[in-house]
């Protein structure tokens, strides 16, 4: 599907990125399609594609052609499987701090985005991917996905506004559970508690999307532009911030040095 779609003319220097768009067939308008290309590391986000996210969402902010976006993962195995934590390894607490500010100015400009932003979730979105997804305006599934936030096992919280978000979505109660427990979820549990919309079969799952996103698109764009700032114009400042302190002081604490290498070791963690 991704290869009859065209190439988007904006020039990324991140290969780690593939825009595409869907043309709506009148006037131009299309739908831009944004995969995150790293499928042997199961779509991790590094800091290079969190930044040049950033940078393609302010360039489509002003172009008037894309009136919807979907993001997804290559492959079929995986969404985004989070942060990258064999970066991680090597970062101390003030990187780590950085790591999550930036993820946490990604998220946040995907939910006051003024176009509807749709996560396509085609397999595992976990820790940051879960959080980037919980960012959308919607979730569509595949029937394969999985949802969690993990971090808690690798010795850290979430550090990308799970914190934040997840709550709106799903409540204190759910998202509570899914934060310290570290457990995954399937596409039905997810639907069942609201973290999704709908679900589709795995096949066909991209061309499924596009056509219920291609609905929206008839809508009056400055009628959908204001129901989207209505719907998320929460001020969340202070949680931000006390989620990327607390995602630093995490890096100061062996748990996250025990946690991190036993992942990459593919041992389970022992924490003390
Ligand atoms: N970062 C870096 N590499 C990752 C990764 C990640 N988040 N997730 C998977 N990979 C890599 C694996 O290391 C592996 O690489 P190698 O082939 O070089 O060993 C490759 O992708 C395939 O993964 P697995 O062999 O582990 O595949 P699997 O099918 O056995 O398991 C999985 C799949 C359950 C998703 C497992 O890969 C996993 O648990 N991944 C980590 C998920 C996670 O903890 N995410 C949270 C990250 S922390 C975070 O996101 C912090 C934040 O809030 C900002």
């Amino acid at each position: 599907m991704i290869e009859e779609l065209n190439n988007y003319n904006f020039l990324t220097e991140n290969d780690n990125l593939l825009l595409k768009t869907y043309n709506l067939g009148f006037e131009k308008k299309q739908i831009l399609i944004i995969v995150v290309n790293r499928e042997k590391s199961l779509n991790a986000v590094n800091i290079d594609i969190l930044k040049s996210l950033v940078n393609i969402l302010k360039h489509v902010k002003n172009d008037s052609n894309i009136l919807s976006i979907i993001l997804t993962g290559a492959g079929t195995k995986a969404f985004i499987a989070g942060a990258d934590i064999k970066s991680m390894s090597t970062y101390d607490p003030e990187d780590a701090y950085k790591y999550s500010v930036l993820g946490q100015d990604l998220v946040k400009l995907i939910n006051s985005f003024h176009k509807p932003i749709i996560a396509a979730v085609n397999g595992y979105a976990l820790g940051g991917g879960c959080e980037i997804a919980s960012a959308c305006h919607l979730r569509y599934a595949s029937e394969n996905s999985i949802f969690g936030q993990p971090e808690v096992k690798l010795g850290i919280i979430a550090g990308w506004g799970g914190t934040v978000n997840l709550k709106r979505l799903i409540g204190v109660g759910n998202a509570t559970k899914l934060l310290i427990s570290g457990d995954t979820i399937n596409c039905d549990e997810a639907l069942k508690m609201g973290l999704v919309n709908m679900v589709f079969p795995l096949e066909n799952f991209l061309s499924l999307v596009i056509k219920e996103v291609k609905r929206f698109c008839q809508n009056s764009p400055n009628a959908i532009k204001n129901t989207l700032f209505s719907i998320n114009s929460s001020n969340d400042d202070e949680s931000y911030r006390t989620e990327s302190d607390l995602f630093r002081d995490s890096f100061k604490h062996e748990d996250s040095r025990i946690g991190i290498s036993a992942f990459l070791r593919k041992e389970k963690p022992k924490f003390k």
